[in-house]
């Protein structure tokens, strides 16, 4: 089997990968610079599965943390690659710092496992590398646009780097996965998305407001082209994308590397609007929402959902949750973490 390495380890994906990979008999050690996470999350980590995984504080921009973990494991056999900044908004007003941060990192990682001859890498990609897609829902063929925001150019960038490090290094087989939009928590309600910052995302913005962290939630724009003038998106729940994630290396080991990545999509293949997910949220919490419609946000790409089929057919895969568990356990999560602060 051999270690996995997950960086970004103690954030919101990534923890829960932790989860699914321990859960399936992996050995799990991770990086992570805290920089929208906090170590707790290994405590969580803990409280969930009993394993007390192996980490490392440490930034991917910094060569030296990385030689230093690749040395004291010489048997890492595979590598899950969270660690990066997301934020779309925030990327439109700070690009320099996700050029920076997102893409010395990837490079970084790639020279680490290029040296200590690690066969396979799963990269953190998303749908935003498909910009504003002419049709729907978007298959892995689908033609990138022009990103919307610099967040998602540097996905675009880190695909083609990915892709000619491979060209060069046939040892090297990788998969890269273009999340929806992650969104839920895992069901124990133990774990959730905890982000060290400012939440920008809609579920979690939705569920601090609820809880009363927010005065009140901003529909960014409901003038859009789209059924009720909100913009659509895939939610796919987290623990169904830790899934995919597990199954993405086991398919690694068992196809021949070809010297290109192989692209998975992973959403559920349903659009829900903005106003349709705040409804669902007032359906599973019998609470009303209180939020008022705002400009739009810089960036916002109008409408994308996936079509899988490719990761149901290469890896197995099957979503098994919708946007009401993603309500669920996001809100069974908030009201946790709020008695607990
Ligand atoms: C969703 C919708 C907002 C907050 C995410 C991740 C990114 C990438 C792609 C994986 C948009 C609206 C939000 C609010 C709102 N995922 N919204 N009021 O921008 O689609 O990007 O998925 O790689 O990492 O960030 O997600 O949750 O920010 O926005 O109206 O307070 O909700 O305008 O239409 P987004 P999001």
């Amino acid at each position: 089997m051999g270690k996995i390495l997950v960086t970004g380890g103690c954030g919101y994906i990534g923890s829960h990968t932790v989860l699914d990979l321990l859960a399936k008999g992996h050995e799990v050690i991770s990086i992570d610079n805290y920089s929208n996470s906090e170590p707790s999350a290994l405590d969580r980590i803990k409280a969930v599965s009993g394993v007390a995984i192996q980490h490392y504080e440490g930034d991917l921009c910094n060569p030296e943390a990385l030689k230093t973990l690749f040395r004291e494991h010489g048997d890492i056999s595979g590598v899950i690659h969270f660690a990066a900044l997301k934020s779309v908004g925030e990327s439109v007003e700070q690009p320099i710092r996700y050029y920076q941060n997102n893409l010395e990192g990837l490079i970084n990682l790639l020279q680490a496992m290029v040296t200590a001859n690690v066969p396979r890498l799963i990269f953190s990609s998303s749908c935003s590398v498909y910009g504003n897609a002419a049709a729907l829902p978007v298959t892995e063929n689908t033609p990138l646009q022009e990103a919307e925001s610099p967040y998602a150019r540097t996905k675009q960038m880190g695909e083609q780097i990915i892709s000619d490090v491979m060209h060069t290094y046939s040892s090297l087989n990788c998969a890269i996965l273009r999340y929806f939009n992650p969104a839920g928590a895992h069901e124990s309600a133990l774990i959730g998305e905890a982000p060290f910052n400012k939440a920008s995302n809609l579920v979690p913005v939705i569920t601090e407001t609820a809880i009363g962290k927010r005065e009140e939630m901003i529909v960014f724009g409901d003038d859009y082209d789209t059924r009720d003038g909100s913009c659509i998106r895939d939610y796919i729940h987290i623990m169904d994308l830790a899934d995919a994630h597990t199954r993405a290396l086991d398919f690694l080991d068992s196809h021949t590397p070809s010297n290109q990545p192989e692209y998975f999509n992973l959403g559920i293949g349903q659009g829900v609007s903005v106003f349709e997910a705040i409804h669902a949220f007032e359906r599973v919490s019998g609470q009303k929402l209180n939020y008022r419609v705002g400009p739009r946000r810089p960036g916002d790409v109008v409408a994308v959902y996936a079509d899988y089929s490719k990761a149901a057919r290469m890896l197995g895969w099957q979503p098994k949750r919708n946007i009401d568990d993603i309500m669920k356990t996001a809100w069974q999560w908030e009201k946790r973490r709020s008695e607990k602060a």
